[in-house]
């Protein structure tokens, strides 16, 4: 018998999943895209507002190009290239309107 203690967690709508590995982006932009979000979801209220998204940052998803990267969960949902125009989109429109954007997503 284990004697660990059982985690608890509140509860999120979304997970956001950036890797910020050095093998998909050359120059830091994916840890740059992580750093980004933080500031756009407190800014947004989406941290313990209405809408909770959670976000971690992964060392590799296995791919390692076209970064940076970044899978919304529990949809399923990867995108590739994400700047920061682009992240303002898909907060918008995917973590607020539940509505992926279909043009900057290379995998479901
Ligand atoms: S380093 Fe980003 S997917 Fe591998």
């Amino acid at each position: 018998m284990s004697d660990s203690l059982k985690p608890s967690m509140p509860a999120y709508d979304r997970y956001v999943l950036v890797c910020t590995g050095k093998n998909c982006t050359r120059h830091g932009e994916g840890l740059a895209l992580y750093e980004a979000l933080k500031t756009k979801l407190k800014q947004r209220g989406l941290v313990d507002g209405n809408i909770k998204i959670k976000r971690s940052q992964v060392h590799c998803f296995g791919v390692c190009t076209g970064g940076p990267l970044l899978c919304v969960q529990p949809d399923g949902v990867w995108y590739y290239a994400v700047d920061d125009e682009k992240l303002d989109t898909i907060i918008e429109q995917h973590l607020v309107g539940g509505k992926p954007v279909a043009e900057w997503v290379f995998h479901e």
